[in-house]
């Protein structure tokens, strides 16, 4: 079996359904700028910053914007954005989410969060989630964006744990790639197809163990 000493969890779209709601901000930006963009441009962007993100959306588009431009529309996705999770609670935790911490809590075993959102404090308060983490670095802890490994690096050495005994959870491409050049040890979250880097895919966390999650990565070994 593969030794596990901690998890890091990605937010949106791990412990919670938000990346609905970052798309549909998104979204509502593309069409005032009309600029195409959808669900497949959309899975692109997930895991990186909220500028980084503006700047692959803008690229779909043929003008050139200024700084301020970019300020401004990163403003006005992210008030879209809070509108929409102003009533978000409990329901929106993912499926097994809260089983799979309680269970990682029995044994022992040591969880931070690791996202690229500066609203990722925001949410965990709205879902009551935040004390269950006993680290969480966010968007305004790091400098660079997934696919670097900074938010991850970062989690760890808080955690005081090895990335090779560490698995991060990840729902987007970029977040697993992050982890992979981290030297941690992956789980996606989702479908195959967007996640082919990561160690092991699986849909949900509905019934997961440490246990044997450790011996599916030790076949991956
Ligand atoms: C990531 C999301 O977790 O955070 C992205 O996957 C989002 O979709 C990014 O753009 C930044 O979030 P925020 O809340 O700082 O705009
Ligand atoms: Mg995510």
């Amino acid at each position: 079996m593969t030794k596990i000493t901690a998890c890091i969890f990605d937010l949106d779209g791990v412990i919670v359904d938000t990346a609905k709601y970052h798309y549909q901000a998104w979204h509502k930006l593309a069409i005032q700028l009309d600029i195409p963009f959808n669900e497949a441009e959309n899975e692109k962007m997930k895991g990186i910053s909220r500028m980084d993100s503006l700047e692959m959306m803008l690229a779909l588009g043929d003008k050139t914007y200024t700084d301020i431009d970019k300020q401004k529309y990163c403003a006005a996705k992210n008030t879209w954005y809070l509108d929409l999770v102003t009533d978000m609670d409990q329901s929106e935790i993912l499926p097994g989410i809260l089983d799979f911490i309680a269970h990682l809590k029995e044994e022992k075993i040591k969880i931070a969060l690791g996202s690229a959102s500066k609203n990722a404090r925001k949410i965990l308060n709205l879902v009551g989630l935040t004390d269950s983490f006993d680290d969480i670095v966010d968007g305004n802890d790091v400098v660079k964006s997934k696919p670097d490994p900074e938010v991850f690096l970062k989690g760890a050495a808080l955690l005081k744990s090895k990335p090779t005994e560490t698995i991060v959870f990840e729902d987007s491409a970029k977040g697993i790639d992050a982890a992979v050049a981290g030297s941690f040890r992956t789980v996606g979250i989702g479908q195959d197809i967007h996640l082919g880097h990561a160690d092991i895919v699986v849909e949900n966390l509905i019934g997961m163990s440490i246990s044997d999650l450790s011996k599916r990565l030790e076949s991956k070994s």
